[in-house]
């Protein structure tokens, strides 16, 4: 199969582009879109055979649902058994953008999206090339991220192509992600709200419109042996660039020091090593091949620039990644999620 790319630049001019795309969604087939925070693999989420084709090009597990996304309010009615009031707030607050909203889910919703579960994660996308696709193809979309199962999220069409380059017939290319990390899953299926997934509305934010929000224990540590996830996607090994990371935390001098000593070493035992690290980091850093995450002080500058870097990597052909931890507040704590999960939960607390 050949993959198709069309570059969206103006999305008035090229909607007969865009409908395009929308016909291959209606028709059962995969399309690879930008949103606001990765790119999406995005299938008709009401056709159990084409939401199937995604677990395909993505070597997904069976058992990790689907967000669906929709354009308009009255399409989250249909997916889901009821709107509570709090999830109808939320999304006045926070929708079109990168807020998942978890509820029980109807019967209309193909079995494969939910994979099996009896909720579904429902977001309405800002990005105008996603809302007009999903618009145009009439139907809500089911849409992983359009990485390879495993790898960091594509931010750009070219990661996108480096991953699924044959295995699904178009990529709408609409630039960089600006938001840069996916969106943030909160479950309001059980009694109190729990964030299953940090992402671009951070904890903070969501707790100043409904009051208490909880933030589940897995964000930042590993599932137990044994443990069931609420989310299935916490069991899964994510965004892993092909060398191995370390994530160091800690107090910030210390790290600096521990950052040069342990590159060096690795440097003596002939590695290649990639230093992934905040500018302020970087200047005390006289080791490795070192990618800046940016501004230590701008959480979201962080979380933009993240799996761009992992990706980076690869193409530097390091054998080792030492990533310098952040505070966990604001995105933060979504970048450091992600960061753990990349590091396999190898983390170094200094
Ligand atoms: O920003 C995003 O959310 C992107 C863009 C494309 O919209 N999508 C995305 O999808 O990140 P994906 O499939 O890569 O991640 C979905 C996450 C998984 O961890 C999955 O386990 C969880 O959401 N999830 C989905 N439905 C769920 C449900 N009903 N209950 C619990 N977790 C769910
Ligand atoms: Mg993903």
């Amino acid at each position: 199969m050949r993959t198709k790319v069309i570059p969206i630049v103006d999305l008035k001019s090229q909607l007969h582009d865009v409908q395009e795309a929308a016909r291959l969604i209606a028709s059962g087939e995969v399309v690879a879109f930008p949103t606001e925070t990765v790119y999406g693999l995005g299938a008709n989420a009401l056709d159990s055979k084409a939401v199937n084709k995604i677990f395909e090009a993505k070597g997904r597990p069976g058992d990790n649902p689907l967000i669906v996304h929709i354009n308009h309010i009255s399409q989250w009615d249909e997916l889901v058994d009821s709107v509570p009031e709090k999830a109808r707030i939320l999304a006045e607050t926070f929708w079109p953008g990168p807020l998942t909203i978890i509820l029980k889910k109807s019967s209309i919703v193909a079995e494969e999206v939910t994979a099996g579960l009896d909720t579904v994660g429902v977001r309405m996308p800002s990005h105008p090339t996603a809302l007009k696709l999903i618009s145009e193809s009439g139907v809500p979309i089911a849409a992983p991220s359009a990485n390879r199962s495993g790898r960091p999220s594509p931010t750009t069409a070219k990661h996108v192509l480096e991953d699924m380059d044959g295995r699904i017939p178009m990529l709408l290319d609409g630039g960089v992600c600006n938001v840069g990390l996916e969106s943030t899953v909160l479950s309001l299926a059980g009694v109190t709200p729990v964030i299953l997934r940090p992402g671009g509305i951070t904890v903070e934010m969501l707790r100043q419109v409904i009051g208490q929000v909880d933030v589940h224990n897995n964000v930042m540590k590993p599932l137990q042996d044994g443990q069931k996830p609420l989310s299935p996607g916490m069991k899964y090994s994510h965004y892993a660039p092909i060398a191995p990371v370390t994530l160091i935390r800690g107090d910030y001098l210390k790290l600096i020091g521990f950052m040069n000593q342990e590159a060096g070493r690795l440097e003596d035992e002939g590695k290649r090593v990639g230093i992934l690290a905040t500018d302020q980091t970087l200047r005390s850093c006289n080791h490795g091949i070192r990618l800046s995450l940016g501004d230590r002080e701008k959480p979201s500058e962080l979380a933009f620039n993240l799996f761009a870097r992992l990706r980076e990597f690869n193409h530097l052909e390091v054998d080792a990644i030492l990533a310098e931890g952040i505070d966990e507040k604001e995105e933060g704590l979504a970048v450091m999620n992600r960061m753990a999960r990349a590091a396999g939960f190898h983390i170094i607390d200094l």
